[in-house]
């Protein structure tokens, strides 16, 4: 019988970088991981719902429903082993690291911290966002609390870094002990 793969959740925000997230998801199945979508509704301004579903091979979250998909996922016993929220906006971040929670990304990232779930950010946007004072201190909060951060600062962006960069951070990430 095949090992049961480990279970990776994107969590999609509305930067314009989610372009690239279909293919990250398909980097992240061959390397045999399996992976599953949740994203905001103004990240569905920036990609179709139908290509997150396509390369992913599973249904999307872009609403928690009666199912309680967050705790499906990522409550104390839920299937995720990791939460990559990728890209990350300005706004999602913030709102993680005050506890507001009123989209299905940051649903799933306020569950997943209080059960101990391991957490990437990969933020992306202007550099003057991520350096607005209340932000900026969002971030050093959500390092605090062990969330790690892939970033790649470029010209007057934080951009999307290379996709084999974040396969790499996942894999180290998911192969750390975490009690
Ligand atoms: C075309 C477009 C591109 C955007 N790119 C970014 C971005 O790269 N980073 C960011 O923080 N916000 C970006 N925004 C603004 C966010 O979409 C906005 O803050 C929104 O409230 C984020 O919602 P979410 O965090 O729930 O996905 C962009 C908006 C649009 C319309």
């Amino acid at each position: 019988m095949d090992a049961r793969k480990q279970v990776i959740v994107i969590g999609v925000c509305g930067s314009v970088a989610a372009v690239e997230d279909v293919k990250l998801i398909r980097e992240l199945r061959r390397q045999n991981f399996d992976v599953y979508v949740v994203m905001s509704e103004n990240a569905k301004n920036i990609v179709g719902k139908d290509a997150l579903e396509w390369a992913s091979e599973h249904k999307v979250t872009d609403k928690i429903s009666g199912s309680v998909e967050h705790v499906y996922f990522c409550g104390v016993q839920g299937i995720a082993d990791l939460l990559l929220i990728c890209p990350c906006t300005a706004n999602t971040l913030s709102k993680i690291a005050c506890g507001i929670d009123d989209t299905s990304v940051t649903t799933f990232a306020t569950t997943a911290l209080g059960s101990k779930k391991k957490i990437i950010i990969v933020p992306a946007m202007h550099i003057s966002m991520y350096h607005n004072p209340f932000v900026a201190e969002n971030v050093e909060n959500l390092k605090k609390q062990g969330i790690k951060f892939v970033e790649k600062f470029e010209g007057n962006k934080v951009k999307f870094p290379d996709i084999d960069e974040i396969v790499r951070v996942v894999k180290e990430e998911i192969s750390k002990f975490k009690d």
